[in-house]
């Protein structure tokens, strides 16, 4: 079937592998990619499908409303999957304007164009779909009841060599809302709008909490990419507090094909949880990092670990976080398709194969790839 798809926020690190996804797989969709193309956004992440026929790249701000409207339109957009967001919990605690403005006012503003669009349509919504990934982050910090690590009660086919949890709950898609940071507060303003969309006018919603991602392409300044070039280049390794916080990590592209299978697959008006039950604690998360990096660049095992540095801890640092994703593989069999192990090898190799992705970066040269490729077309 024929549909005009928009993907928001296709520049950054989860939409590019969306976006790739969609376009490789659907070549009847035709995917609008939008993206203001913030510090975070790079068009260098879709080189390779920049050319396709069935692909669009779209330079806006989510916030504007008339823009927004005049996109939705001119595209005849019947699906949205949003992604658009300021990310980085770091850059929340300086700066929490910007993250109110992109991802409370971005969203909402985005779900009313789409409204008033739809709703202008003889056939309304149906057919229609507004989806919006959001993050574990919302659901708060769970507490570390088991600092040493006890036998995760939940595993998947495809989890890690380290079946461990580090406390008895996890969050479901029931869990109270209670989030701590800047950003989760953001993403849980921008939750709640969605679904008000939904009970208020009828719009079809839907929302994935998914926790932490890793995988090519992650802008470096968060946890793994950032380790990684810094032991390339010898720098010190900042770990907050004392590298006890747990995150629950998740291959990137296990998190696309979710939401390739929840966009055509998922119910209306539902929560899913997305995660693989792959829970690490930082410091030991950084000693896998290491000793692959070292033993890839072949330098003496455990050499790096003299660059691991102990900095003052984050502001309002969560404890742990820990998805329970039983009802998404239940319900729509989805599962994660690589071990921990596998996918950390693989990324690792990826971000040392592509240095010169990760120069342009630090070097700021990739902020001109729009100038170079779109606005002289
Ligand atoms: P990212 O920071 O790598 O990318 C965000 C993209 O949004 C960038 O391309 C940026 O240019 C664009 N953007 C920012 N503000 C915009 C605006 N006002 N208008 C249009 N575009 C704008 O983020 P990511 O890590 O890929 O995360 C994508 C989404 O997934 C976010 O909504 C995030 O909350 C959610 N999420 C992320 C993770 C994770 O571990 N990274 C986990 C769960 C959920
Ligand atoms: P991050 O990648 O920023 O993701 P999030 O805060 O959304 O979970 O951080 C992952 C964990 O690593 C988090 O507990 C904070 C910690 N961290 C460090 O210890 N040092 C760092 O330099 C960064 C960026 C993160």
């Amino acid at each position: 079937m024929k549909r005009n798809i928009l993907i928001t926020g296709g520049a950054g690190f989860i939409g590019s592998h969306v976006v790739r996804l969609f376009v490789n797989k659907y070549p009847d969709y035709h995917i609008v990619n939008l993206d203001k193309l913030t510090y975070a956004g790079n068009l260098a992440n879709l080189k390779d499908i920049e050319d396709c026929p069935n692909y669009t790249f779209v330079r806006a701000d989510i916030a504007e409303l008339d823009e927004m409207r005049r996109i939705i339109k001119e595209y005849e957009i019947s699906g949205i999957i949003h992604l658009a967001a300021e990310s980085h919990v770091d850059r929340s605690i300086k700066d929490p304007f910007t993250f109110a403005r992109t991802n409370v006012m971005g969203t909402l503003a985005l779900l009313q164009a789409a409204k008033e669009y739809w709703e202008s349509l003889p056939e309304k919504y149906e057919g229609k779909l507004f989806y919006h990934i959001s993050t574990d982050e919302v659901y708060g910090a769970l507490e570390l009841t088991h600092p040493e690590g006890v036998p995760a009660p939940f595993t998947t086919k495809a989890s890690s060599d380290n079946d461990m949890a580090y406390g008895t709950e996890f969050f479901l898609e029931t869990t109270k809302y209670n989030p701590h940071s800047p950003y989760s507060a953001s993403k849980a303003s921008s939750d709640h709008f969605v679904r008000a969309y939904h009970d208020t006018y009828g719009m079809p919603t839907l929302v994935t909490n998914c926790s932490n991602n890793y995988g090519p392409y992650q802008f470096p300044e968060k946890l793994i990419p950032l380790f990684i070039n810094n032991i390339r280049q010898g720098k010190p390794l900042p770990v907050y507090g004392k590298g006890e916080n747990v995150r629950d990590w998740l291959f990137v592209e296990d998190h696309a094909r979710a939401i390739d299978l929840i966009f055509h697959k998922g119910k209306v008006a539902e929560t899913y949880n997305i995660g693989g039950f792959n829970e690490w604690k930082n410091i030991d998360l950084i000693k896998v990092i290491i000793s692959t990096v070292d033993r890839l660049l072949g330098n003496p095992e455990g050499q790096s670990e003299k660059l691991i540095t102990f900095v003052t801890d984050r502001l309002g640092h969560d404890m742990r976080y820990a998805i329970d994703s039983r009802k998404l593989q239940s319900e729509l069999g989805w599962e994660p398709s690589l071990q921990f192990e596998e996918g950390i090898e693989k990324t690792v190799r990826w971000y040392l194969d592509h240095q010169e992705w990760m120069d342009n970066i630090t070097s700021g040269d990739y902020e001109r790839y729009y100038d170079d490729m779109y606005k002289n077309r």
